[in-house]
């Protein structure tokens, strides 16, 4: 156990612990973010593929990221900072901390523009836009949404203001409360999708796509593609896990409780798998379609199934809530970052990042539109054909995370001793030799090899 002083305060339970975990981590990049990949990727391998990198590489960063903030007690930065210190490292593991806040700025920008979606199809599921909706028109819909640039920016802007007035308020904590029921609600409505979904024609033929991995469909983009996903749909790589850390209680059982967010956040994506693929195959859309994917699947869905309407405008209530909760904790290490940095006080930091991150979000709109042709590396072949959207993705989910990473997983499995981490673990021997085993190679190899395949 760790000796020293605890400088702020923790966890009231391992409850609230796991709520703000899951709250960070279950999100669009469960349910808008994985199907359209494992659909742009073909399906079964990616998502074999991405189940070994959450289990190999993701939950043992997780509990490096875990473990690090509960001996810091501080913000990353300045944990990185004193562990090293102590330790004797070189200081440059601060950087760590420092391309977390930048990873989380850039992921924010877009991020609050896919949020905005899904608020503008609470808007459309309330007023009976899925109504007799055909697969045509359905891609109108969506079509209609992303040509308008005005459009998009209000709900934008909707998104990013929630998201800056909950961190302005620091009113986190009835946030907390309404999650223990709103992400089972979300589970529940998931269920409920998959339920329709397999009394469609489409659903063994999606159910076969999803779970039987065609090796030959998947290039080796998409296995950087599936690491690159099993960093953000966990929040790893920025910091915020290992913030969230900081505030976590001696008593509390990482890997325990590290499994359990995994668990969940699996759960989540795969049940949205289950959900949209079928619907997807049965009218005849297009697997590949790309980040809207979901947004012309699922009104689909509601259009033909008894109750839609009402079951539409909950789906996407509760998806803009697991998106808000993420969205939180994206821009909470940037404000903090500035807390601590200038001047300011939390409620200017939280305006100033929240308004910094709302303009950037502006070049992801123009993406779908304006700027659609645009390409600003295509003369990097490589990247010919990628819009600024893409090139945030690509920068974020497919470089900084798995860096990131891979530096917090080195540094505890290298850098660290053995005897401390062990304690911070409190693992069996049998238990502690496997995690070792796995963080000192398995994962950092994994991370290397799949990096070093894709260039
Ligand atoms: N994990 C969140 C999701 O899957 C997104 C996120 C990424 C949140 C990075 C915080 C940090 O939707
Ligand atoms: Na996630």
């Amino acid at each position: 156990m760790s000796s020293k002083p605890h400088t702020h305060a923790q966890w009231s339970s391992r409850l609230a612990f796991t709520l703000a975990a899951v709250g960070s981590s279950v999100g669009l990049g469960n349910i808008w973010k994985f199907p359209y990949m494992t659909g742009e990727s073909g399906g079964g391998a990616f998502v074999l593929v991405y189940l070994v990198c959450i289990l190999l590489i993701g939950l043992p960063i997780l509990m490096s990221e875990w473990l690090l903030g509960r001996l810091g007690q501080k913000n990353p930065i300045s944990t990185m900072s004193n562990i090293s210190a102590r330790l004797k490292r070189s200081p440059a593991w601060v950087l760590i901390g420092v391309a977390g806040v930048l990873g989380a700025y850039l992921i924010l920008s877009f991020y609050s523009v896919i949020g905005g979606w899904a608020l503008a199809f609470i808007a459309d599921a309330a007023t009976g836009s899925f109504e007799s909706l055909t697969a045509d028109t359905a891609g109108s819909l969506f079509g209609g949404l992303l040509s308008n640039p005005a459009t998009l920016l209000a709900w934008h802007s909707a998104f990013m203001l929630m998201v800056i007035l909950v961190v302005a308020g620091g009113v986190a904590g009835g946030l907390e409360r309404a999650a223990k029921i709103l992400m089972p609600l979300l589970a529940v409505m998931l269920i409920m999708l998959v339920g329709y979904a397999a009394t469609t024609d489409g659903f063994g033929e999606a159910a076969a796509w999803l779970l039987t991995p065609d090796f030959s469909k998947l290039d080796k983009d998409g296995v950087l593609a599936a690491m690159g996903h099993a960093f953000f749909t966990l929040s790893l790589g920025m910091g915020i896990m290992m913030a969230y850390g900081s505030y976590l209680s001696d008593d509390v059982n990482i890997g325990r409780t590290a499994l359990i967010v995994v668990v969940l956040d699996t759960v989540i994506a795969l049940l949205a798998g289950l959900a949209i693929f079928p619907v997807v195959f049965s009218n005849g859309l297009d697997a590949a379609a790309g980040p809207g994917l979901i947004f012309q699947t699922l009104p689909l869905a509601f259009g033909q199934m008894p109750g839609g309407e009402v079951f539409g405008v909950m789906f996407f209530v509760l998806l803009v809530f697991a998106a808000w909760t993420s969205g939180i904790s994206l821009l909470e290490p940037i404000v903090e970052w500035l807390e601590e940095k200038t001047p300011m006080s939390r409620v200017a930091s939280a305006w100033v990042a929240g308004i910094a991150t709302w303009l950037l979000g502006i070049a992801t709109i123009l993406s779908f539109n304006v700027w659609s042709d645009v390409s600003p590396l295509g003369m990097f072949g490589k990247f010919e054909g990628m819009t600024v959207f893409d090139l945030l993705d690509y920068a974020t989910s497919k470089l900084m995370l798995p860096l990131t990473g891979l530096a917090t997983i080195v540094f505890v499995g290298w850098f660290m001793g053995r005897d401390e981490v062990r304690s911070q673990l409190n693992m069996s021997d049998s238990a502690f030799s496997l995690w070792s085993f796995v963080a000192r190679y398995i994962a950092p190899i994994g991370v290397v090899v799949v990096f070093a395949s894709s260039l």
